[in-house]
């Protein structure tokens, strides 16, 4: 099949095609941040870049069989519960994803966004899309809550799922470096709490709170370096996550986002997508674009 990426990011939808099994002959990617950029031409060198969404013009793409793509959810998302500004801020991108679906015409289409928007945000892209989203926790499928929408004219296989029992426990990395590590002061709560200890830290709370590895891992988001990584308390003391654990909540191979600093795999990884709902959604196609080399 060929599939146009907007937002593409790590190109988290190229893993998922590859784990679904599907044939994928051309597949162009829309970015423009240079590292996530780098990540993919690392994993998928025949991904064709073109750049700015603002600049694409979906009347070339006629040959589209599946457009995804998940824009940037700042303005949509409660973390920015304060300030937010709903589908008129940064996430005005969305309008992109509808212009270059009207204009190319795929067969099949996915999008997705923060389940924490606003109910009218919601409505406004249902209408514009032309179906109601799907709702899923990546908790379903591996040991991290990110709640999301999903809106898509894939035939979804299956709606409801068995209980996913991984949690931190089970995708922390056996040794990791003492940079990783606070030697700081904080105050315990217990590992049965999914906030199991307090950072004596400066900044924000949420900075400030250790994950107990007994839990899912709270929502990876986009990091800024200092402390904004997600925290574990592991062999009796509070660390970072690593950039290869966050791959693995994620979904994604250990070392994916190598090559590039710890910060931006941070970010970019924060910023994807989770692989195995996406390979989810996708394999409704698996049977009409079969990649028979790889299938056994
Ligand atoms: C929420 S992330 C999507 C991540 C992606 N789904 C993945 O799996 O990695 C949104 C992405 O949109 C990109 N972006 C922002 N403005 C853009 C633009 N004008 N054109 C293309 N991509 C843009 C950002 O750099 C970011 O990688």
């Amino acid at each position: 099949m060929n599939v146009l990426s907007l937002f593409d990011g790590i190109s988290c939808g190229q893993v998922a095609l590859n784990k679904a099994g599907i044939k994928v002959d051309k597949y162009y990617a829309s970015e423009i941040d240079k590292y996530a950029i780098q990540v993919t031409q690392k994993n998928y060198p025949s991904t064709i870049q073109i750049g700015d969404v603002e600049k694409v013009n979906g009347n070339h793409y006629k040959n589209i069989d599946l457009l995804i793509g998940g824009s940037p959810c700042q303005s949509l998302s409660i973390t920015q519960s304060q300030i937010r500004q709903n589908l008129f801020g940064k996430s005005k991108l969305f309008f992109e994803f509808v212009r270059v679906l009207n204009e190319s015409q795929p067969k099949y289409f996915l999008f997705e966004n923060v389940a924490s928007m606003t109910e009218e945000s919601k409505h406004i892209i249902s209408e514009l899309l032309k179906c109601k989203p799907i709702f899923i926790n990546s908790n379903a499928f591996v040991a991290q809550d990110r709640p999301r929408y999903y809106w898509t004219n894939i035939p979804l296989t299956q709606s409801q799922f068995d209980e996913c029992t991984l949690c931190l426990n089970d995708i922390l990395e056996p040794y990791v470096d003492e940079k990783y590590f606070y030697n700081c002061g904080y105050d315990f709560k217990g590992l049965d709490k999914s906030v199991c200890a307090i950072l004596h830290i400066k900044g924000h709370d949420i900075l400030k709170r250790v994950n107990s590895p007994n839990f899912k891992s709270h929502t990876l988001t986009t990091c800024m370096g200092g402390n904004t990584q997600k925290k574990v308390f592991d062999k009796n003391r509070p660390r970072k996550l690593t950039p290869i654990e966050y791959e693995r909540l994620q979904g994604l191979p250990d070392n994916y986002t190598y090559g590039i600093s710890d910060t931006r795999r941070y970010t970019t990884i924060g910023n994807g997508w989770t692989v195995d709902v996406i390979t989810h959604i996708i394999k409704g196609l698996a049977e009409i674009y079969k990649d028979v080399e790889n299938v056994g």
